[in-house]
């Protein structure tokens, strides 16, 4: 038994369902006997995981705007989620660059409207919204940020993210911390923040390993902007083990779970883009690469989470190191280049999902 088993039989909202991360999930919920139901406009690239292992077939798929706020209301009436993962937005850097406007509205106004909808809709208790490790203000500092360092963000994107935790907040202390007429339970609402995570059947524009993975799978050189950066790297089940743990506790135990949470690499485990580059292509057996030297947007160069708050409260823990997280990576993204059934495809994700299980601390059970 994981996650206290809270997830069998409840019905899950799944904001970003078509998207990277709420695909993992989604099969996860799945695999947990959740009845999902999946929020969210169309898969963000070609291809893609939601469409790689035909998730429609095992969801509610339905297509939706967050900016869309009469819709989303509509959809809780409808269909009275008990727990929401709110994972849509606009997530990139560059594209907050060209398009600020979008990303605002998407992370800001979209996150807005997603507490909304939860405030008529008296049967959520828990609310688990996902921001990002960059909406702290970066000061580029040696050592990890914390869950009460202030928020922040240089670019669009980061600042959009500290926007939507101001907004959780604000929510929170506001609305959801008592019991209201005709809601028995107070909502247990709580912000995650996770860097960058990696996995299989993530083609996301400007991000490191699907753009060594384009690269790679056309026979291509692969182009690096930031070969001394920093990222909190981690396998997208790392988190995701943390936003189940998360929900879990806030459905049992409610306030004390309450506000940000960090979910980042253990401490020490911080790898440069160079290296990431160098051991997927020693994993994928061939390729090259090389530096691109043109002017790019700024990009924070170090950034570190402190954990600790998730690892002794929540017991959690990462299971995979950084070169753990790539293998399994590697390994997916091949078998899906060997173009086999998405039937196939899906029971390996699958088994991806259930051998993280296998590891998780005896506290998730
Ligand atoms: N992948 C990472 O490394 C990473 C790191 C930190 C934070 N995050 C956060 O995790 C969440 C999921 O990221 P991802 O990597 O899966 O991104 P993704 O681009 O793969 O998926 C984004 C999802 O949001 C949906 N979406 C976008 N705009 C929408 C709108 N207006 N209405 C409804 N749905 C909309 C897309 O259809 C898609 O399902 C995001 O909130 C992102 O900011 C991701």
């Amino acid at each position: 038994m994981i996650f206290k088993d809270i997830y069998r039989g409840k019905r899950v909202l799944i904001t970003g369902h078509t998207g990277f991360k709420g695909a993992w999930l989604s099969l996860w919920l799945k695999l947990l006997g959740a009845d999902v139901v999946g929020y969210s406009l169309a898969p963000p690239s070609q291809p893609n995981l939601f469409e790689a292992v035909r998730l429609a077939d095992d969801v509610t798929h339905l297509y939706g705007d967050i900016r869309d706020r009469d819709n989303l209301h509509r959809v809780m009436t409808e269909y009275q989620p008990e727990i929401i993962f709110h994972l849509a937005a606009q997530p990139l850097v560059r594209l907050s660059y060209d398009d600020p406007h979008l990303t605002y509205e998407t992370n800001v106004m979209g996150t807005v409207n997603v507490f909304e909808a939860v405030r008529r809709t008296p049967g959520v208790r828990v609310v688990v919204s996902v921001t990002s490790d960059k909406c702290y203000e970066n000061r580029e500092w040696a050592w990890g940020y914390r869950e009460n360092d202030p928020m922040g963000g240089y670019d669009p994107y980061s600042s959009s993210k500290g926007c939507a935790e101001l907004i959780t907040a604000a929510y929170q202390r506001s609305f959801f911390s008592q019991s209201q007429p005709g809601r028995p339970y107070p909502v247990a609402l709580a912000s995650v923040r996770a860097g960058n995570v990696i996995g299989g059947g993530d083609w996301g524009k400007d991000r490191l390993l699907p753009d060594c993975i384009r690269a790679l799978s056309a026979d291509q050189e692969i182009v690096i902007r930031y070969p001394n950066a920093i990222r909190p790297w981690q396998h997208v089940l790392t988190p995701l083990s943390g936003y189940l743990m998360l929900g879990a506790n806030l459905w049992e135990h409610g306030p004390k779970f309450v506000g940000g949470w960090n979910f980042g690499p253990v401490a020490g485990e911080m790898v440069t883009v160079d290296e990431i580059v160098k051991t997927t292509l020693a994993l994928w057996g061939k390729g090259n690469y090389r530096l691109d030297h043109q002017t790019n947007p700024h990009e924070a160069h170090w950034l570190k989470l402190d954990c600790s708050k998730a690892l002794v409260e929540l017991g959690w823990r990462p299971q995979y190191s950084v070169l753990q997280a790539l293998e399994k990576s590697i390994l997916w993204y091949k078998l899906f280049y060997q173009h086999v059934d998405p039937a196939e495809l899906k029971d390996y994700t699958i088994s991806q999902i259930k051998e993280y299980e296998q590891v998780l601390p005896r506290r998730a059970g």
